[in-house]
């Protein structure tokens, strides 16, 4: 959610944050903006279009080693330029990028407007300039960065920001309470972004910032100090080296990343799988968990904690280890835990689950959980994301960077590293070394699988165009297929903005049966399960009410005359069947907001990793 760059250096500095933003789009995307100096002076471009627009508007002729930019995701004010960042204080000396929301803004703008400060934009990231420049300007023998801890110590809230002096243009300044930062070390050079998206095609060598700390980059060095410890030297810290290559964010022959990313899924998975299946014990290794046996015993519950597709794929986990470990299992939004004072068992594993590992109410939901005394462990995509320094310890989800909106192959594994947890925690119970055995191999199948499922696109595609001008549709499943359908409808709704809605099969006749008619097609997932019977009576009911149906099925022998489609997925073990069943809708929802000319990876509204309430 809204993208930060900055550089400070030898090089040229607009064609890398240019390239930056570029990278960080997918995090926000309606306004950008960057500022440079340029002969002393602070020279800002903005658009309230795209990075692409941004870059036709800078000047080539700018030379400059200094500067900061930003991709927005509108909070405080709409989607303008005024309103883009980078903010400025009245003069235009100091320049201002920010990421969260400052809670005390309003207040903060009233204060600085009855100090004479005309404020220019609706935001509340300008108050910080202002503010700033006040502080430099009642005492100019601050440093930046003394002036920025000053300004902070009067903020509530979230934020990632990066501060620019144009009378200082050796130096940047970076703040992290909530939201991500993260700094790049070069020769001679640093660099600060929101992700490390931004920085792989430059450096490897990354710094997380932690909450509460503020650094200043010069180009050969950088030093932290925490905000809330009378400014003391933050704990010094080995630069990591990111495991990404620039080459993961290229879109290579692609039209686009969610195709791009739906089609890397074969080998996402066996990435999830590697080194972490024991045959002799018929089990998984998972030793990021960091539990034995006994603890592993111990465990009463599974409580899966997630937002979006990450709930859904919560779902379908609950419904794997509640099958293979015979303990009872659920999951729920971590927006809705949070806020609810939840009741925090001591014996119940909490899964939180993210692929970015920045989401805010799945990062406060982790906190709650810490508080009170519960046992969280982190599947998170992102590694040295915010979850999975909060939690410690987790499952990696080995997806690879995941850059369009909607997320399908981290949603693909977790719903893989769910399946290991729940082999896991069964094996240390009642499920037998046959069954485990059973599980390995169906878990080593899956890719082979993936990639059958993707060589019949063209059909599935058939399908989606046949069918993207429904106004509504239905997802209909019932206990392994219910998780599945919620996931299909998020997906279509996401990106082609067709309204779609999941209900259990069982539920259809006790009310939302009204709604079918000839316009309202259904998906009706159909797994190869005890319930196949029940299901089929599902379309029957449909039928019968003139609602046209696709059947999504692993059933072989279930007829073409079944209903008015059948897109079709190889047998899985049942228990792992969710996970080749979400494909199809994966390629169903892409291939409807194709047809309808969406732009498929920045769906209108929406970013990829929420990081404010
Ligand atoms: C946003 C995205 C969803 C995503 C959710 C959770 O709402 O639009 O597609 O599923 O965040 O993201 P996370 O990074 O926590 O998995």
């Amino acid at each position: 959610m809204c993208g930060i760059v900055g550089y400070v250096g030898k090089r040229d500095a607009t064609p890398v944050l240019v390239e930056g933003l570029h990278r960080l789009e997918y995090r926000g995307y309606d306004s950008a903006g960057l500022a440079v100096v340029h002969r002393g002076r602070l020279q800002v471009t903005k658009t309230a279009g795209r990075v692409a627009d941004l870059r036709a508007k800078v000047q080539p002729a700018t030379k400059s080693t200094i500067g900061i930019g930003h991709t927005r995701w509108a909070t405080h004010g709409e989607p303008n330029e005024v309103n883009a960042h980078p903010h400025t204080d009245t003069a235009g000396r100091i320049a201002v990028v920010h990421n969260g929301i400052i809670e005390n803004a309003e207040q903060l703008r009233d204060q600085l407007t009855a100090a004479g400060v005309k404020l220019v934009s609706d935001t509340d990231t300008e108050a910080l300039a202002h503010m700033i420049a006040a502080e430099i300007a009642a005492d100019p023998t601050l440093s930046l960065s003394e002036a920025t801890c000053r300004t902070l110590n009067r903020v509530e809230g979230a934020y990632g920001l990066v501060v620019l002096d144009t009378k200082r243009p050796d130096q940047l300044v970076v703040a992290r309470n909530g939201s991500p930062i993260v700094l790049g070390i070069g020769e001679s050079e640093m660099y600060v972004a929101s992700d490390v998206a931004a920085l792989v095609r430059y450096t490897r060598q990354v710094v997380y910032l932690e909450d509460g700390e503020v650094a200043t980059l010069h180009s050969g060095d950088y030093q932290t100090k925490t905000l809330t410890d009378n400014g003391a030297p933050a704990a010094a810290r080995a630069p990591m080296i990111v495991d990404a290559e620039a080459g993961d964010y290229e879109l290579g022959t692609y039209p686009d990343y969610m195709s791009k990313e739906i089609h890397e899924q074969p080998e996402a998975i066996r990435r999830a799988l590697r080194g972490r299946l024991d045959e002799r014990f018929a089990t998984a290794r998972l030793g990021g968990i960091n539990l034995d046996a006994r603890e592993l015993r111990s465990i009463r519950q599974v409580k899966f904690l997630g937002c979006g597709s990450a709930y859904y794929a919560g779902q379908m986990g609950a419904a794997i280890i509640e099958e293979l470990a015979r303990i009872p299992a659920d999951a729920e939004p971590a927006s809705e835990f949070r806020y609810r004072s939840p009741v925090v068992d001591p014996d119940t594993l909490y899964v939180a689950v993210s692929q970015s590992g920045e989401t805010s109410d799945t990062l406060m939901a982790v906190q709650e959980l810490k508080r009170k005394g519960g046992q969280v462990i982190g599947t998170v995509n992102v590694v040295g994301s915010a979850i999975s320094r909060e939690t410690g310890h987790g499952i990696l989800l080995h997806a690879g960077p995941e850059v369009a909106v909607a997320s399908t192959k981290a949603l693909t594994n977790m719903a893989v590293n769910f399946a290991l947890l729940g082999l896991l925690l069964g094996r240390v119970r009642d499920l037998s070394a046959a069954s485990g055995d059973r599980i390995v191999n169906g878990l080593r199948n899956l890719p082979a699988q993936v990639a059958d499922i993707l060589a019949t696109q063209t059909e599935i595609a058939a399908v989606a165009h046949l069918y993207a001008a429904a106004d509504h549709m239905f997802f209909i499943g019932r206990v392994r297929g219910w998780p599945v359908a919620r996931e299909g409808a998020q997906k279509l709704k996401e990106i082609s903005y067709v309204h779609a809605e999941a209900y259990q099969a069982g539920e259809l006749k006790h009310g939302p049966l009204a709604l079918i008619q000839p316009e309202m097609p259904s998906v009706v997932v159909i797994p190869s399960d005890d319930l196949v019977a029940k299901n089929l009576s599902t379309i029957e009911q449909i039928k019968a009410r003139g609602g046209p149906v696709i059947a999504l099925t692993s059933v072989h022998d279930l007829p073409d005359s079944a209903a008015d489609a059948v897109i079709r997925v190889p047998r899985a073990e049942p228990e792992l069947e969710p996970i080749l069943l979400n494909i199809p809708l994966q390629i169903f929802a892409y291939h409807a907001a194709a047809k309808l000319g969406r732009d498929i990876d920045k769906p209108r509204n929406l970013a990829k990793s929420v990081t404010v309430e």
